[in-house]
């Protein structure tokens, strides 16, 4: 049913592509050819024996928009934060051009849920922080000029003197993705980077997002709960389940499966309606949303009911 618009792999929780082989090995041998961005196994257990998720494994290519769905709670920004090296996993690995990361760096930027600027510093000072980090040799002028071109590119050149606090919710949440941006990261992280923003500005920030990331053809990788925006963006859709308590014992979250997304790639925003297999898609994700992403529970509570 789903030929048209998009392969859909149900179960799919390893990428084939590193099947029976260690991590090391897909780390290195592999990174010239696939998975620029490589998790093997990863889980996390803040309570010993029930781990949030666990087997979690899947790569992306470079220049590739993965976005990944699922109710909150599930551990999509724990992942996230692992990814960025804010975080270590209880077991499992992350490799990042063939590295395993272990730190946070400069190579990967990070857009937080919440803005996560510094209050004492204006909005150009925020931005020159983070480049003069990734750039120490550059003279003044030239950090300015970088600076001024990113806060340009979300709008934002009027308030570039001004401090957070004299900035709306959206305006410090489009700091943060300049901010982001202006380290020009192999690798953009970033966890519900609109989920604050009002319909309006939401809808011109991810117009913007997605003209930069294919000018640029940015490798990105993206939490949201948002059906719609991940249909806009992502070449590709993890849909992720809770974890969940059954009669049968506890089930960890993960990876439920994976939804290439086949819809044309210059798609906007006005027209996405009106693709051919769009509505198809969007109720397939929906549907794991309502039904399948507590399987668990469900298949418990229907077996309850003769
Ligand atoms: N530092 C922590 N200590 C204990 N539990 C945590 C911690 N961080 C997250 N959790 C728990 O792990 C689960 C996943 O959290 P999170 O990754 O934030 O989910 P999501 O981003 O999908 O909403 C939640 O149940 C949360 O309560
Ligand atoms: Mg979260």
């Amino acid at each position: 049913m789903l030929n048209d618009i998009g392969s859909v792999i149900p179960g799919l929780t390893r990428d084939p592509r590193s099947a029976g082989e260690p991590p090391w090995i897909a780390g290195q041998a592999r990174n010239d050819r696939v998975g620029f961005l490589k998790i093997e196994g990863l889980s996390k257990s803040f309570v010993p024996g029930k781990p949030v998720f666990a087997d979690v494994s899947f790569a992306l290519d470079k220049g590739e928009f993965v976005c990944i769905i699922g109710h909150s709670g599930c551990g999509k920004t724990t992942i996230l934060n692992v990814l960025a090296g804010l975080d270590t996993a209880s077991s499992g690995h992350v490799f990042m051009d063939g590295r395993e990361v272990t730190e946070p760096g400069l190579e990967r930027g990070v857009v937080f849920q919440s803005h996560a600027l510094m209050p004492w510093l204006t909005v150009r000072k925020n931005i020159a922080f983070a480049v003069e980090s990734r750039w120490p040799d550059w003279p003044r002028a030239q950090v300015n000029e970088h600076v001024e071109r990113f806060v340009a590119m979300v709008g934002l050149s009027p308030a570039i003197d001004k401090k957070p606090s004299q900035l709306s919710g959206g305006m410090k949440q489009r700091v943060g993705i300049a901010r982001a941006f202006a380290i020009q990261p192999k690798m953009l992280l970033l966890d519900e980077p609109f989920g604050a923003l009002d319909a309006l500005t939401r809808g011109t920030i991810q117009d913007e997002l997605m003209a930069i990331v294919r000018q640029t053809r940015q490798t990105v990788f993206m939490i949201t709960h948002d059906v719609d925006e991940a249909i806009l963006l992502a070449d590709r859709i993890l849909l992720m389940s809770n974890g969940t308590e059954h009669a049968g014992g506890y089930t960890p979250g993960g990876i439920a499966e994976v939804v290439v997304n086949t819809l044309a790639r210059d798609r906007t925003r006005a027209g996405l309606h009106h693709l051919p297999g769009y509505y198809e898609l969007r109720n397939h994700i929906v549907d794991f949303l309502v039904t399948r992403a507590h399987a668990g529970t469900l298949k418990n509570l229907s077996g309850a009911t003769p």
